[in-house]
């Protein structure tokens, strides 16, 4: 397990990424990108329903500033959803990245409207392309998220290695719905600490920095926090920056874990 630095720095700006991004002169080791996703999701401060080419070109804007600020051993994850995930990864490796990951974060999802006027299989995951500027030359740390292997649990292999195996690439975890006690009121895309966690664990160094541009509940730099990195946010809502900076402000007061400052 890795050392755990023990006053992590957490910060989040009420900010437009895309200006905060070349200023502020961070380089960070992880960028976790969780963007809107032009699926006309009710955003309050934002429109979530732009012409695609709209969409697609401020897209290659952010990731062009995100590539130019992570660390060349750094990683890149970006979270997305089904509609737009080909045309992502192209700006992605039209831009020199390398593709380490396709993570599938599979959530489940109950069902709305009549099951025989359905016409298509129920969304039930979200894709987290995970990139980094050196094909071969980058971090990961794999023993620090390492899980029990089937040769361990099940078939008693003696080829099994006992500290386990690097986990697998799609994560099965519920969503937070409405009804959970980790929900934030006002923001239903939050991704879950537990889920961030190994990420962070496995991408990011002791001591190294977490960066959210797109930061909605805060769970990102919450996480980081909760594992002893330092993270750095941006988030361009006013009711969203408000309920991050109280969030931050009762984890620092507090110093407490991640599952303790879900709601405050
Ligand atoms: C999908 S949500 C992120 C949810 C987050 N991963 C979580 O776990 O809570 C996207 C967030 O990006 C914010 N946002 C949209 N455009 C932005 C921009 N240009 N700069 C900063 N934040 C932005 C939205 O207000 C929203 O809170």
């Amino acid at each position: 397990m890795n050392q755990t630095n023990q006053t992590p720095q957490i910060t989040c700006h009420h900010a437009d990424a895309l200006q905060f991004m070349p200023v502020y002169g961070l380089s960070p080791d992880l960028i976790i990108a969780d963007p809107p996703f032009n699926i006309n999701h009710v955003y309050l401060d934002i429109n979530d329903n732009l012409p695609p080419i709209k969409y697609l070109t401020w897209t290659e804007e952010w990731i062009t500033m995100a590539v130019s600020m992570l660390k060349q051993s750094g990683n890149l994850l970006i979270c997305m959803d089904d509609k737009y995930v080909s045309d992502i990864d192209m700006i992605c490796r039209s831009s020199k990245l390398h593709r380490q990951n396709w993570i599938i974060w599979h959530y489940g999802f109950g069902q709305s409207g009549k099951l025989d006027t359905r016409k298509k299989f129920t969304k039930s995951k979200m894709h987290i392309l995970r990139y980094t500027k050196n094909k071969h030359k980058y971090y990961f740390d794999a023993p620090s998220v390492a899980v029990k292997s089937f040769r361990q649990l099940k078939y008693n292999d003696k080829r099994a290695d006992n500290r386990g195996k690097c986990p697998d690439d799609v994560f099965i975890m519920p969503r937070i719905a409405g009804t959970h006690k980790e929900r934030i009121k006002g923001v239903s895309t939050q991704i879950p600490i537990n889920l961030l966690k190994i990420w962070i664990n496995a991408m990011c160094p002791p001591d190294g920095l977490v960066f959210d541009p797109f930061s909605g509940s805060g769970n990102v730099l919450l996480a980081a926090k909760s594992i002893g990195r330092n993270s750095v946010g941006c988030e361009i809502s006013n009711m969203r920056y408000s309920i991050i900076h109280n969030r931050i402000n009762a984890a620092v007061s507090h110093n407490n874990t991640a599952a303790e400052y879900y709601q405050v």
